[in-house]
């Protein structure tokens, strides 16, 4: 590496624009965040641990409901839920999204209104639907024909039964559904994070007409009330053109409804996928515009058509709760190969997957002591048993990394700890909550006793 390479690295590490905004430097190269030392968390709760900004989260669903404030805010659950965010988001006015009985269970019983709950799910158990009934979710969305059928008969049952009565069944008993529309839009991050045309596992296509046919169908069942169309067309979207045309297209599909049977749908959900940079200088998707743009196209859609303006509603994951987590790791080994040099830290692919799934850059920073002034390249690794498990490849690192150093990663939040596994039985990392100055857990460590009381043959 030349000089000017080893000072634009050492730049490079020192731009804070993608941590929480109450990141602040300490003295000797530390960082707070909501108030509290990342290195001093380290010593409390140890690594590798995941931290989360409570004012950044907050501030976060804050700017959405000021940027859509005639539209519904589902926060989507699925890219990271516990009690304490199923709070945040129920006290600054949003909705959630939903994916299994599981999400779905833990937010009622933290205290989230049902009615402000939309189901989704590809393929929904049994218990999935089941349980949707009982709690009385807002929303469920009808991802595939043999759904339709299947739920209202569940509903029927479970009107006699007393179940299905809930908010979301209606006074009449019938259940709200909406249907997830393929608008033939492609768009997202990754390949396999594109969920807007055919081809791929979501949705009914508007193209090849199973959007329509079910559509007829859900007219059909008395137990069902459709009050809307809902799209996802994919994650980790940075412009806003993508979303235009789908906004167009389902405007159009509403127009065929109207027109094929005398339907005007309340309701337009446009799912989530909104991105954010996971290194400084990545792109984002401008919110506001997006708000804007959304809003103007829906408005000028309908009039064109006819149609009444449905109540628009968008699905945020990531941009709510990415930004606002961090991920502490301790540096167990410095491993000098030819020409790379790996620093392997406490965690891996069990608590972050995503570098291997879809091959995301993130940019680490060494916490806790000010580092060499020159900077080198390094390959950050994890510590399970494949050479895939790398959580930054290529990265600037101060030259004198060791064990025994602290390792932060920001844009952490999002996917990470939800699609965490068990893999080589390490357990995953806890959660804390950190706001104003202080530190609480939210989520506490798996331990190895955790795993073991799984494990009940012999
Ligand atoms: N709504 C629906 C119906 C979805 O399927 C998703 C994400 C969202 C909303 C929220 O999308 P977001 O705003 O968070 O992008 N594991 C991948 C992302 C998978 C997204 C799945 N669906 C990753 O780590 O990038």
């Amino acid at each position: 590496m030349t000089t000017t390479e080893v000072r634009e690295a050492a730049t490079v590490t020192d731009d804070l624009s993608v941590w929480p905004a109450s990141t602040g430097r300490l003295p000797h190269g530390g960082l707070a965040v909501g108030g509290v030392s990342l290195a001093e968390l380290a010593e409390r709760f140890d690594t590798p641990a995941y931290v989360l900004d409570e004012g950044e989260v907050r501030g976060r669903c804050r700017m959405y409901r000021e940027a859509f404030p005639e539209a519904e805010v589902l926060y989507a659950a699925k890219a990271f839920l516990s009690r304490a965010m199923v709070r945040w988001v129920r006290e600054e006015g949003l909705g959630l999204d939903v994916c299994s009985a599981g999400e779905l269970e833990l937010a009622v019983t933290a205290g989230f209104p049902p009615e402000r709950i939309v189901l989704h799910g590809n393929a929904k158990s049994p218990r999935d639907i089941g349980t949707a009934l009982r709690l009385g979710v807002g929303r469920i969305v009808i991802d595939s024909p043999s759904e339709i059928a299947r739920l209202a008969a569940a509903v029927g049952a479970g009107v006699g039964a007393g179940v299905g009565a809930g908010v979301g069944a209606g006074t009449d008993g019938r259940q709200k559904v909406l249907v997830r529309v393929v608008p033939g839009v492609s768009a997202g991050g990754h390949e396999k994070i594109r969920t807007g045309t055919d081809g791929q596992k979501f949705g009914l296509s508007a193209g090849d007409g199973s959007a329509q046919h079910a559509i007829a169908r859900i007219l059909g069942q008395p137990q069902l009330d459709l009050v809307g169309l809902h799209c996802h067309i994919g994650s980790q979207i940075t412009e806003v053109k993508p979303y235009v045309t789908a906004v167009r297209r389902m405007v159009g599909l509403m127009a065929q409804v109207r027109r094929s049977h005398g339907v005007a749908l309340r309701e337009l959900d446009m799912g989530g996928g909104h991105g954010v940079p996971y290194r400084p200088g990545e792109a984002a998707l401008d919110t506001t515009a997006l708000a804007r743009r959304l809003r103007t196209e829906l408005v000028a859609g309908c009039a064109a058509a006819g149609l009444p303006v449905p109540r628009l509603a968008v699905e945020p994951g990531r941009a709510i709760v990415g930004p606002a987590g961090v991920a502490l790791y301790r540096v167990l080994a410095v491993k000098h190969t030819g020409e790379r040099v790996f620093v392997a830290v406490d965690g891996g692919m069990s608590d972050n997957p995503r570098p291997a799934l879809y091959g995301v850059r993130y940019a680490p920073r060494l916490i806790g002591r000010r580092g060499a002034a020159d900077s080198r390249t390094a390959t950050v690794v994890g510590r399970h048993c494949e050479a895939g498990d790398i959580l930054a490849a290529d990265v600037p690192l101060p030259a004198d990394v060791r064990p025994g150093d602290l390792l932060a990663v920001p844009v952490a939040g999002a996917y990470q700890l939800s699609m965490a596994s068990g893999y080589n039985l390490v357990g995953r990392p806890p959660v804390i909550a950190v706001h104003e100055g202080t530190a609480r857990l939210l989520v506490r460590r798996e331990t190895l006793d955790d795993l073991r009381r799984r494990d009940v043959g012999s």
